[in-house]
């Protein structure tokens, strides 16, 4: 049994509404203290470990970066470079690494085995991307929205603003999909779907508690229709690379291109988890082009997981 003590981020509705809008308040203030130089150290002397079973430039640099910023130390593991990957049992792994540090993160292959690791871990285990999920990613893109779209009267950044709001959703039924139906569901705004036969979101899977919070439709262009947001990711994920010429001819008509983006409001927005493949998932004019935040995004992956990491060792600071 996991530790209930112990706030583990496995999945996006780990957390609830109250706890995702303290979230978004701290990323807001230590984003706006990182841009003026000034110091922000509530770590200082605490640890993370960041365990890579997959590549990785973004959470590598945003992790290891926001980790520094905040006063405190990381360590980095790969499967070739640890006894992870010479069959150490993960159970093992969880109870020495924890004992050592004060935060772990880890991408991994099946949700399962970070779940294995969370039970045994003495400390907080952040998900930094599963088959199943990538929670990290949609807590910086929400805060993105936000940012531009969804800000209050004193221009902080108020998820009130997602209520009623349409994501459309053009690609991969994959753990980027999953973890955007997860916070649908939690946040109040509805999913738009558009995925290729065969590739569809599996509800049980994402962990969804009903079907209110999503659409399916079987043309890209109608899931964009109307919509506040356009999002896409790679064809392939990491891990399914054998598929990948199949993917390639099944996935053909699902590239977000300008027309689909006309479909959508005009103040619409485009983003991507990246990295990205232009003239695959994403038509280069879509991407380089004026609805395009994908910069921000990834920039904004620090901002959130300094504000995360804080929120899991200290609790709700002010
Ligand atoms: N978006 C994202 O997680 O990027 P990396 O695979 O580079 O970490
Ligand atoms: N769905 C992609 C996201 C990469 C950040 C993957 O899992 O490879």
């Amino acid at each position: 049994m996991t530790n209930p003590a112990i706030k583990h981020y496995l999945q996006f509705n780990d957390l609830n509404a109250d706890e995702y809008r303290h979230l978004f308040a701290r990323a807001a203030l230590i984003k706006k203290k990182f841009k003026a130089y000034e110091k922000h150290h509530p770590l200082v002397d605490r640890t993370l470990a960041m365990i890579f079973e997959k590549a990785s430039t973004r959470t590598r640099v945003s992790f290891e970066a926001g980790m520094y910023q905040l006063g405190g130390s990381v360590v980095h593991l790969t499967t070739g470079d640890s006894q992870l990957g010479r069959a150490e049992p993960i159970e093992d792994s969880a109870k020495v690494i924890s004992r050592m540090v004060d935060l772990v993160m880890i991408r991994t292959y099946e949700q399962t085995k970070i779940e294995r690791f969370a039970t045994h871990s003495r400390v907080p285990v952040i998900n930094g991307l599963t088959n199943e999920f990538h929670p990290c990613q949609i807590l910086a893109d929400l805060f993105t929205y936000l940012e531009h779209r969804g800000t209050d009267t004193l221009g902080q950044p108020d998820p009130a603003r997602l209520a009623g709001k349409v994501v459309a959703w053009v690609g991969d039924g994959n753990n980027m999909a999953n973890t955007w139906l997860q916070a649908a569901e939690l946040l109040g705004f509805t999913v738009h779907l558009s995925t290729p036969s065969g590739y569809e979101v599996d509800p049980a899977v994402a962990g969804l508690r009903s079907s209110g919070s999503y659409k399916i439709f079987k043309d890209p262009r109608d899931a964009c229709a109307g919509a506040d947001l356009v999002t896409t990711d790679v064809w392939t994920s990491m891990g399914y690379e054998a598929e990948n010429e199949a993917r390639m001819r099944a996935f053909a008509n699902w590239c977000v291109n300008a027309d689909m983006m006309r479909a959508a409001k005009p103040e619409a927005l485009f983003m991507h988890c990246l990295p990205a493949h232009r003239g695959e998932e994403v038509s280069a004019e879509v991407i380089d082009g004026p609805q395009s935040v994908v910069w921000d995004e990834a920039e904004n992956r620090m901002h959130v997981q300094k504000a995360l990491m804080e929120y899991l060792l200290l609790g709700r600071v002010a």
